[in-house]
């Protein structure tokens, strides 16, 4: 609201201020004003008074009472002379400029004669400043009336009329009455400027103020106040154009401060943010991982104790089979037909063992025992083992071995079997042909030695990926494969503390990832 503003009040303020001190000026002034014209009138009374005295004095004397009623009359006519008149001891107005009032009498106890009056009886001297008095005409015009007594003295009482005798004190009263018209205008007309010039200051100085705070107070307070709502609503780059160095110029330069600190707190905010966002999400796919693993492990060790058991009873009838089979198959080594049929039950037998030295391997699931290797020796054999293998024909292997890394505690015959399962799986992905590309190096916090067998083969489908680990899973044809390869790999890395991981994208080829701790 505009009366809450602050150069309203400052201009109420000052403004009482202003009033309080102009009136009492003009109240001080006016009085001495009218104190001094009335002293002048006063003054121009008691001289006329005194003329009046001296010039009808002789006439007195002479009681020639016609020449004292023309001087008293010429006198009154005088401007500023509302009324002269004379009046006896009892009060009748024995000469007046007013002639109609000549001979009536005036009461004792009203207006001049009251000050000597007031008592039983009268006062013989009268103190100056009390014979005036100031009452109101008729007509409404404000008159000073000045009393002269003319006393007795020693020509009066020895004149020829013998008419006061010696004993009488007074004789009577000189009344002049002095028109204050004029003075009155004049002061009113001394008011009225006053009036008019405490208004024009009031003005002048209340547009001073306004245009004063406007300029250095409320326009740039309301710029602060604009500035305070943009950094509310979130405009943190705003900064304040400060051209003073006031108090509101300082004000301005430490909200400009903290604008910025605030921006650089918010920014440091943010970026914290986003590094705890990004933890969280790695610690949460760790989380997840680790989480995968533990089904993993549960799985196999599950479906191990099965596969023992049962390859541990299968075990033995196969061999009985085998045993017997083979026998047959040299008796009848001349017989053709039964020689053909023999040879599948040796063949599918075998492969029968073979599936169960897998299912013991993978359920045996021995701790390794583990010594310091140079993996890529490890590598390196396992790769001479392989590369003479048909299937290995039309693929090219890259390798990119980094040099001198540090050894890691391995079980190398278990690390072995892994190598090779995956490098066969590479192969078998790659039946046209293709390129495997065996890195190794340290991992990105070097608590691992990390080997990845990428090949260019025919990837996994999104449906199998999550089952490429069970035992049993496979997608090659009977006879092909027994799916406990990667199985049988997961177990070995996963009692080495290491981790096995697979990228693929169907069509484009898949990478195996073995992470195995450092020594
Ligand atoms: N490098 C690879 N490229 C594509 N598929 C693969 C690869 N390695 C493994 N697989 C998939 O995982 C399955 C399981 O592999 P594995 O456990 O070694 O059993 P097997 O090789 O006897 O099938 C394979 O049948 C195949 O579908
Ligand atoms: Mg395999």
């Amino acid at each position: 609201m505009w009366y809450n503003r602050l150069g309203f009040k400052l201009i109420l303020f000052v403004g009482a201020i202003l009033v309080i001190a102009l009136g009492v000026f003009a109240y001080v002034s006016i009085n001495s004003q009218k104190s001094q014209l009335i002293a002048e009138v006063l003054r121009g009374a008691n001289r006329i008074s005194e003329t009046i005295k001296r010039s009808t004095r002789y006439d007195m004397l002479k009681y020639e009472t016609e020449d004292v009623h023309k001087i008293i009359e010429t006198i009154g006519e005088q401007e500023g002379i509302e009324k002269i008149r004379v009046f006896n001891k009892e009060g009748t107005i024995m000469y007046s400029s007013d002639g109609k009032e000549i001979g009536s009498m005036v009461d004792k106890k009203a207006e001049a004669c009251y000050t000597c009056h007031a008592a039983e009886k009268p006062l013989e001297k009268l103190p100056i400043p009390e014979r005036n008095r100031i009452y109101k005409t008729k007509e409404g015009h404000r008159v000073l009336g000045v009393i002269d007594p003319i006393y007795n003295e020693e020509d009066c009482y020895t004149a020829e009329c013998h008419i006061h005798p010696p004993t009488q004190k007074v004789l009577g009263v000189l009344d002049i009455g002095m028109s204050l018209t004029d003075v009155d205008k004049k002061i009113e007309g001394n008011q009225n400027k006053m009036l008019a010039f405490a208004v024009l200051v009031f003005l002048v100085i209340s547009g001073a103020i306004g245009i004063f705070v406007q300029r250095s107070v409320s326009r740039p307070v309301r710029a602060l106040v604009n500035g305070t709502n943009k950094i509310a609503a979130g405009e943190l780059d705003y900064t304040l154009k400060v051209d003073s160095r006031d108090e509101i110029g300082e004000l301005a330069n430490s909200f400009n401060r903290m604008t910025r600190d605030l921006e650089e707190a918010q920014k440091e905010l943010k970026e914290w943010s986003k590094v705890l966002e990004k933890r969280v999400e790695e610690r949460s796919q760790e989380l997840k991982k680790t989480q995968e693993q533990l089904i993993q492990s549960e799985k196999l060790a599950s479906l191990g104790k099965l596969a023992a058991g049962v390859a541990h009873e299968i075990n033995n009838p196969l061999t009985g089979i085998l045993t017997y089979g083979s026998l047959l198959l040299k008796e009848h080594n001349d017989n053709l037909q039964i020689k053909e049929d023999l040879e599948v039950i040796v063949n599918e037998t075998t492969r029968c063992r073979k599936i169960v030295k897998g299912l013991l391997e993978f359920a045996r699931q021995t701790e390794p025992s583990k010594s310091p290797a140079i993996i890529n020796m490890v590598v390196e054999e396992t790769l001479s083992l392989l590369e003479n293998q048909a299937i290995f024909h039309n693929i090219k292997v890259v390798k990119k071995l980094k040099e001198d890394l540090p050894t890691a505690m391995v079980d190398v015959d278990q690390i072995k079997q892994v190598f090779v399962n995956i490098i066969l799986n590479a192969a078998e992905s790659m039946s046209q042909g293709g390129t495997l590309t065996i890195e190794s190096d340290l991992d990105s916090h070097k608590k691992f030695v990390q080997i990845s067998f990428s090949d260019t083969g025919c990837g996994i489908s999104e449906e199998n990926f999550s089952k490429i680990f069970d035992p049993f899973f496979t997608t090659k044809r009977s006879g092909k494969g027994t799916g406990l390869g990667l199985s049988v790999s997961y177990g070995i890395i996963q009692r080495h503390k290491g981790f096995l991981e697979v990228k693929s994208k169907l069509g484009e080829g898949s990478t195996f990832i073995i992470k195995l701790p450092l020594e």
